[in-house]
Parts: structure tokens; C-alpha cells; sequence
């Protein structure tokens, strides 16, 4: 089996070469030539822990290649997953499928025998539905199949996560693409990942699902900890008793600031704007999508309290600006709200992240990158952790910044209140 990726950002980089590491020949294709030639140079766009190695060693086995020319590589492919965007479109909350739809006609003109085109793109209901269609004009004789089969991989942990996945969702509406996946994915399922087949529309819409309840859990447990700030409770223990529940389960149950990223900003607008379509209502995901974007506004005013509200002219680091650790994604980073807002009212902010300088601050007054977290921390009133990377997770502030005391806000809660009091320091987190 010959497998195709077409687009080569996150989903079809990470797919493509941990297909290829399972002994598959892969070729991935990207119309932007200047990312392919970096591939082939061994230089990849991504930050993604793990990604580099697996890629640079696929590539010189030879079961990983890299091309610009899409009719070619479909060809030659038996399996082409279409890997490429679907970002919002502008001013509506609406996926933009206008990749998906470009790329499918480009296929559809490069079909020679039966070839299964496999959405791994977050795409909405009935997507595969219109794919089919623009295939059927250009081949009346139906010599192919079209799959969906989505992505559940986590930025920073994506290699993992493919490898190790909860469940593999492959939706077909015929049996013979089906088997071919299953077969496709047996290296995985015999080492104990769940396969399960479902019709198309729902292995699109179990995407969307995932994503908009994950997205609700994390939203729940931030507003269960503005009530522990309210009432001397610590989140964590709630988190820990509920998370015991095996109903409920422990994970996505970490208060912090808004969640971000490309994905549940987006998904959650998507899926709404879906059921909008199909005239139905999706209330509580309406409202998780207002909580938060409400949080950061929250998180603000807690900022503003610490600070005694005389913000002008204080000194604010940040610990971390990317949606996440383990990325250097900017995407709906609740840093993008916070650093802005205290600009605005005349903070001084100096921020460092382990993935260096974030062009999205340079036009923003008073905002500067520190290269080192020492130089972060130098004459600050005010350190916010705001991503919870490991290489903050042991630091020792006292031995720092000798002598000097600022206040700290853990949005993450990685530190112990207790140690961080002994230091010294004032100390703020959340839900505690
Ligand atoms: C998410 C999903 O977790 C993946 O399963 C999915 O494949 C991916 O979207 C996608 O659709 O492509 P990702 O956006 O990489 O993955 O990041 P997550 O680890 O899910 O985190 C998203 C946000 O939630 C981050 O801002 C994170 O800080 C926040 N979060 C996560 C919390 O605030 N608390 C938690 O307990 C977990």
C-alpha cells in the first residue's frame, strides 16, 4: 500500500511519518515548495517534540518522501488522506473548506485505479458527502471510496498519541475500505488500540464531539474553581475526588486560564454553527464557548487585584506565552488577551518561552523577549506562569534573583503553595 498525504502541517507531518516508522511507503505533498525543500533538508516547520528524528530517519530508509506535485503523488498513491486546513472563515464561525474542496477536484482529475481518500482533516457533517459528489463528476464509474478517519492528536504529544491512541475511528459507508484501514492500522491495534467503525457522518461528528466536551470539561472545572477561590476550597482536591469517578474520569480536569489552540476555539464555533444548519441548539456548548471567552477577562481582574489596580508603569513577566508547553502554537493563547490588556493600561511585561520570540507581541508597546528566564524575572513586580513547561517546574526563585521579591501568580498550579510561601513570595493560583 502506497499512502499520500496531502499537507504537510500538523496532522499530515506527524500522520505521514509515523505511517512511514510502521514500514509504510509515504509520500507527503504540500503546494508550498519552500516547506518541501525544507523537508527534504531535514528542517522541520513544527515544533513538536520527537517529530525531527522520525521524520529525518524515514526519509533516509526511503519510506518517506516529500513532493509539491499532488497529481503525480496520487497516482502513484493508493491511499490519500487529505491532511490540508479548515480554518474558520472569516467574520461566521463556519469551517472554510475551500482547501478540502480545491484538493479534492485536484484528485479528482488524478484517479487511474480504486484509491480510498481519507479525510484526517477536522472537516464538518456531510463533508464527505460533497467529496464524493466532485469525485463522482470527473469519475461516473466510481473507482473510489471516500473515508473519515480524524485525528486525535495533541500538539506536544502528537507522536504519542498516534501511536498510542485511545480508539481509531474509521467512518466508511463500504466494507472493502473498512478492511483496508483496519488493515492499515493493525500494528497499532494489535498492541491494544481500540478500532472502531462507524458510518462516515459519524466518525466526522464523534470529532467534533470529543473536542467540544473536552473542551466543556476543562471549561467546567475553571468555573468550579472561581467558586474554591470563593470559598477557601482547593481545586486540586476537587479535581482528585471527582476525577475517581470513573464516569467522569481524571483527565482535562486542570484549572488554568482559557483554553486555546487551533483546535477547540475553532471546533466549538464549528460544531455549533453546524447544528445552526441542521436547525437544532447546542445550549451548553453556546455557553462554554462564552465562559471561555469570558476567562481571560477574569484572569485579568485578578491580575488588576493583586497589582492594587495601579498597573501603570509596573513590571509583569510571563512565565510562558504559547496555548500550551510542549508547542510553540500561538494560536487562542490566552497570552495574546493578557499581554495587550496590560500594555494598554501601562504595564511593563518582559516574557520568556522555551520556544523563543513570538512575532504576535512586536507591535505591542512595552512588550519585550527575554532570552534567559533569570533576565525575565530582573526587577519584576509581578511573574505570571502562564504555561506550565517543565523547565519552570523546579525553579528555585529565591536563588534567582538574590534578594529581590515579586509577587507570583501560578495560572497553572505547578508549584506548592506551602515551598513558594518559604521562599518567600507572595503567592497566587488558581482555584487554591
Ligand atoms: C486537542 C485535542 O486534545 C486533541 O485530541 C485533538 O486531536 C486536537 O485538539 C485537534 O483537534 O487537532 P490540542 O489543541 O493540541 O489537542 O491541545 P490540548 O492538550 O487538548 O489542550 C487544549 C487547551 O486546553 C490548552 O489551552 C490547554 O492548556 C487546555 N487544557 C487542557 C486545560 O486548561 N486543562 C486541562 O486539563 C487540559
Amino acid at each position: 500500500m502506497k499512502l499520500c498525504m496531502i499537507g504537510t502541517g500538523y496532522v499530515g507531518l506527524v500522520s505521514g511519518a509515523c505511517f512511514a516508522d510502521l514500514g509504510n511507503d509515504v509520500i507527503c505533498v504540500d503546494k508550498d515548495s519552500n516547506k518541501i525543500n525544507s523537508l527534504i533538508n531535514g528542517q522541520i516547520p513544527i515544533y513538536e517534540p520527537g517529530l525531527s528524528e522520525l521524520v529525518i530517519k524515514n526519509y533516509k530508509n526511503k519510506r518517506l518522501n516529500f513532493s509539491t506535485n499532488l497529481k503525480k503523488s496520487v497516482k502513484e498513491s493508493d491511499l490519500i488522506f487529505i491532511c490540508v486546513g479548515t480554518p474558520p472563515k472569516k467574520r461566521s464561525n463556519t469551517a472554510d473548506l475551500s482547501q478540502i474542496l480545491n484538493v479534492t477536484k485536484k484528485i479528482s482529475l488524478a484517479i487511474n485505479k480504486f484509491k480510498i481518500i481519507i479525510t484526517k482533516s477536522t472537516i464538518p457533517v456531510t463533508t464527505g458527502d460533497e467529496i464524493e459528489k466532485i469525485l463522482l463528476k470527473k469519475n461516473s464509474k466510481k473507482k473510489f471510496s471516500v473515508v473519515s478517519n480524524p485525528e486525535f492528536l495533541r500538539e506536544g504529544e502528537a507522536i504519542r498519541d498516534f501511536i498510542y491512541p485511545d480508539r481509531i475511528v474509521v467512518g466508511s459507508n463500504e466494507n472493502k475500505s473498512n478492511r483496508i484501514l483496519k488493515n492499515l492500522y493493525n500494528p497499532l491495534i494489535s498492541k491494544g488500540a481500540t478500532y472502531l467503525s462507524t458510518s462516515r457522518r459519524s466518525a466526522e461528528l464523534i470529532k467534533y464531539a470529543s473536542n467540544a466536551f473536552l473542551a466543556t470539561k476543562i471549561t467546567f472545572i475553571n468555573e468550579i474553581a472561581n467558586l474554591c477561590e470563593k470559598t477557601g476550597i482547593n481545586i486540586e482536591d476537587i479535581s482528585i475526588g471527582m476525577g475517581l469517578d470513573k464516569r467522569i474520569g481524571s483527565r482535562f480536569l486542570r484549572a488554568g486560564p482559557a483554553y486555546g489552540g487551533s483546535c477547540f476555539p475553532k471546533d466549538t464555533k464549528a460544531i455549533i454553527s453546524t447544528a445552526d444548519k441542521f436547525k437544532t441548539k447546542l445550549s451548553v456548548i453556546e455557553s462554554v464557548i462564552k465562559s471561555n471567552e469570558n476567562r481571560s477577562e477574569l484572569l485579568l481582574d485578578r491580575v488588576y487585584d493583586i497589582l492594587n489596580r495601579e498597573i501603570k508603569n509596573k513590571k509583569v513577566t510571563f512565565l510562558g506565552v504559547t496555548f500550551k508547553a510542549n508547542t510553540d502554537d500561538m494560536r487562542d493563547s490566552s497570552s495574546l488577551k493578557m499581554i495587550p490588556a496590560l500594555s494598554k493600561k501601562g504595564a511593563i511585561i518582559k516574557y520568556y518561552d522555551p520556544t523563543g520570540y513570538k512575532k504576535e507581541f512586536s507591535k505591542i508597546k512595552n512588550v519585550y523577549n527575554s532570552d534567559s528566564i533569570k533576565q525575565s524575572l530582573q526587577g519584576s513586580d509581578l511573574v505570571i506562569v502562564h504555561t506550565e513547561w517543565n523547565d519552570f517546574k523546579s525553579l528555585n526563585f529565591k536563588n534567582l534573583v538574590k534578594g529581590k521579591k515579586f509577587i507570583i501568580y501560578d495560572m497553572r498550579n505547578i508549584y506548592s503553595p506551602e515551598k513558594i510561601k518559604k521562599q518567600g513570595f507572595k503567592y497566587y493560583s488558581v482555584g487554591r
